[in-house]
């Protein structure tokens, strides 16, 4: 048993939401101690492998697989969370005022599953603080991106407004921006991603973007019809945006209120992702960051065999800690000597070359 599964011995007993924050209280209290204790801490010495994937927006990964958005809404765990494997972290999602956020309870495991159930509905400390712990944390050099979202107390005509007060705060202090238009737990937000809603916040930022050219993402939900998706990918380009991120949680009525995250999700996501790499090709300025249900490294070689580069984690971490980073690299290398390369350009090559 290694130290994440006593701690999560502990930290199941109580209340979803209460170990989640007493958790982030640790980690950010004890970032480095915590890291090493878990026996996680990034290996610094040499590895006969080079895991790094440089995106097209030039940002580089030193691991194909990322922190997703909402575990460090506050951005107060960025020195542990860089510290561990994770090739990229996401804070936020960050709103322009605090705020609450849903009444409790709000985060739900739904263990047999390896899932999650929450309506947290963006519940953060607000821009001003959150810059101020992005400014504070140590990033070990890494890629750190940051969501936004609108306020529950903003009408939706108004939203634009604040994707653009949030861009201008965080675009030149961050690696790169997701506008965050799909989550289930905000009302009204997912009408946001209809191609003229969409538009407009891109017009919107525009003038922005000019200033400060910072990636740009967009993250969509898995309960978009099909159908729609290409036009989306084809208005990201259009608005030469970075990429888009794939997916946020699904909606199960039968299951509660809220957003499934987790392997209730994978199939649901796996198909999404498919459809966005397809509407990709051809478009050379785009990523896909691909996220939902991903937790076996079997997950990771489909959705690179797919044509995926980089993906996030969020509830496989929960169950698994920091231990799943630990052995997806350990697999990734085994891959990599079998396949006879030592970079991931040549690894993602071969997968093409041979299969
Ligand atoms: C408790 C919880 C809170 C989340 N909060 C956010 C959020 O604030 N912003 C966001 O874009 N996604 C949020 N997500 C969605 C995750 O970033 C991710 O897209 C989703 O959980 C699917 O990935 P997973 O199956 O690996 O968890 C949240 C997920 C969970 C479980």
């Amino acid at each position: 048993m290694n130290t994440y599964d006593l701690f999560k011995k502990i930290a199941f007993q109580l209340d979803p939401e209460l170990a989640h924050t007493q958790s982030m209280k640790l980690l950010s209290h004890f970032p480095e101690s915590l890291a090493t204790f878990m026996g996680a801490h990034e290996n610094l010495e040499e590895d006969e492998f080079d895991y790094s994937v440089t995106l097209k927006d030039g940002n580089i990964w030193t691991f194909p697989v990322g922190l997703a958005a909402g575990l460090d809404k506050n951005a107060e765990a960025i020195s542990f969370f860089t510290s561990i494997p994770f090739g990229a972290i996401e804070v936020g999602t960050v709103t322009p005022k605090p705020q609450e956020g849903n009444p409790k309870p709000r985060m739900f495991r739904l263990i047999e599953e390896k899932s999650l159930l929450n309506r947290m509905g963006f519940n953060n400390e607000g821009m001003e603080k959150i810059f101020s712990n992005l400014m504070k944390g140590d990033r070990h050099g890494k890629v750190v991106g940051v969501n936004l979202g609108k306020n529950k107390t903003t009408p939706q005509e108004e939203a634009n407004l604040d994707y653009q007060k949030l861009y201008a705060k965080f675009a030149p202090h961050c690696q790169y921006l997701v506008i965050n238009v799909s989550s289930p737990n905000t009302p009204g937000l997912r009408d946001l991603q209809n191609i003229e809603s969409l538009k407009e916040i891109f017009v919107a930022l525009k003038e922005e973007r000019e200033k400060v050219s910072t990636p740009l993402y967009l993250k969509i939900s898995p309960d978009l019809a099909l159908e729609d998706i290409p036009a989306i990918v084809d208005l990201a380009d259009e608005f030469k945006l970075s990429g888009l991120i794939a997916t946020n949680t699904t909606i199960r009525p039968d299951l509660g209120v809220g957003g499934i995250s987790g392997g209730l999700l994978h199939e649901k996501g796996r198909v999404v992702r498919e459809k966005v790499l397809e509407a990709m090709k051809g478009k050379p300025g785009l990523d896909l960051i691909g996220v939902g249900g991903i937790s076996r490294f079997e997950d990771l070689m489909h959705f690179w065999k797919a044509g995926g580069r980089v993906c996030q984690v969020y509830t496989s971490f929960i169950y698994q800690g920091p231990q799943m980073l630990l052995d997806f690299k350990k697999q990734l290398a085994a891959e990599m000597r079998s396949r006879g390369v030592t970079n991931m350009n040549d690894f993602f090559q071969s997968l093409s070359a041979k299969e």
